[in-house]
């Protein structure tokens, strides 16, 4: 058995043979080829939004999350922020598209999809893992048949030319870069002209005096997971293909019957604690669409798939295990928030005695995507109660809905 191979298993969902075998396989070549211990953390996530949207998404982001604006890298298309708590948790990249008539390969991936196509620069991209040596972990993982953008290509993407970029995942539609950096040495991104815009500097120190003064800003945490929703039949491979980029190890899966779904988690093998790399979880049906008028089942992640393409759906921030003004932390920061106008899909749920309380918000308007937040009391280290996920996951399927007819009623 290798290292990666000798995590206990969770879980109560069961895999095919096909994944058992390959799991097993996959992750013994990754450890005796010495890939796992060339790649290490998440360093950084990166997503896009539509002209017009970063200054107010990094408000938004200030307010709430931990996070810190440093520094604008302006180049010829874009302009993308920085964000930072420190080095011990991944950055943020918010990239702005310039102007609304730029056409490219991740523009196209929103396209196809209903309710994707009405924010079609809108998306979460992909994750920046930290290497030792760039160019060996790039040229191990082209010979084990993973493609990547040319220098080329990342030069007229306007990405860090510091970086190698995977090509989109067929399955998640998501990217992988590689950067190289010694553990000591501060992160650098190799991309245009740097300048700490005042526009973005005013709304973001905003931010952090109401954090301050709705006492939420010592509670919210780095991120805790990242989870992205696929195809029902992509669920087994896009596992095995993200385990076979990164250093991740499959943690196991839980069969959330009532929403007719699943959650697949798999976490770092390097680093015991989310804060420092987060976990990656998968969601997906358990049954295709096209079988639904048989089977009669719930099905809101094949339907968020259907409607936005296989993408991320939520950032999960950690709240900070305690109480504030007689109420539980998380309580805390979802009511100051909550008066500041966001809007939560349902109330706090999940409770002490289930080891964790979950919430879920209303998708940002910038970037589509649901920030959770979780407390887990205790030593609590799980990811979720089963009856949590099942509400979590209906309470967006409502939300969904509403979208999708408002998007139908643009196009009639
Ligand atoms: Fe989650």
């Amino acid at each position: 058995m290798s290292a990666s191979t000798s995590f206990p298993r969770h879980g109560d969902k069961q895999n095919s043979a096909f994944f058992e075998e390959y799991l097993e396989r996959l992750l013994e070549e990754r450890d005796t080829t010495g890939l796992t211990g060339m790649i290490d953390e998440i360093d950084a996530i990166m997503i896009t939004v539509d002209p017009g949207h970063s200054i107010r998404y990094v408000g938004e982001l200030a307010l709430m999350t931990p996070y810190h604006y440093l520094v604008t890298l302006e180049s010829e298309n874009h302009w993308t922020h920085v964000l930072r708590v420190d080095m011990n948790s991944p950055d943020f990249l918010v990239r702005e598209v310039k102007d609304p008539n730029i056409r490219g390969i991740f523009r196209s991936l929103n396209e196809v999809y209903p309710i994707g196509a009405s924010k079609p620069n809108s998306r979460y991209m992909g994750e920046i893992l930290r290497v030792d040596d760039l160019h060996s972990v790039a040229s191990c993982q082209q010979k084990r048949g993973f493609r990547f953008f040319s220098q080329d290509q990342i030069r007229k993407l306007e990405l860090p030319g510091n970086l190698a970029v995977s090509k989109p995942s067929p399955y998640t539609h998501n990217i992988v870069a590689y950067m190289e950096r010694p553990h000591a040495d501060m992160r650098v991104y190799a991309l245009g002209i740097s300048e700490i815009r005042p526009d973005i500097q005013e709304v973001y120190q905003a931010a952090k005096e109401l954090q301050k003064r709705l006492a939420i800003a010592d509670l919210i945490l780095p991120i805790d997971h990242l989870a992205t929703r696929v195809y029902c039949q992509n669920r087994e491979v896009a596992i095995l293909e993200w385990l076979s980029l990164s250093s991740y190890y499959y943690w196991g899966s839980y069969d959330i019957k009532d929403q007719n779904s699943s959650t697949n988690v798999t976490k770092s093998v390097h680093h015991r604690s989310e804060i420092r790399s987060p976990a990656k979880v998968f969601t997906a049906n358990n049954t295709p669409y096209f079988v639904n008028h048989l089977e009669k089942l719930p099905s809101p992640t094949e339907t968020f798939v259907r409607n936005y393409g296989p993408r991320l759906h939520h950032i999960a921030l950690a709240v900070r295990d305690g109480e504030t003004d007689g109420r539980e932390n998380i309580e805390h920061v979802v009511k100051q928030i909550a008066a500041q106008g966001r809007d939560f899909l349902l109330d706090v749920i999940g409770s002490k005695e289930q080891g964790l309380k979950q919430i879920f918000s209303s998708a940002s308007e910038h970037s589509s995507l649901i920030v959770e937040y979780v407390q887990r009391f205790g030593d609590f280290d799980g990811f979720f109660a089963k009856d949590n996920v099942a509400e979590l996951t209906h309470a967006a399927g409502v939300e969904e809905e509403l979208l999708e007819l408002q998007a139908q009623a643009r196009v009639d």
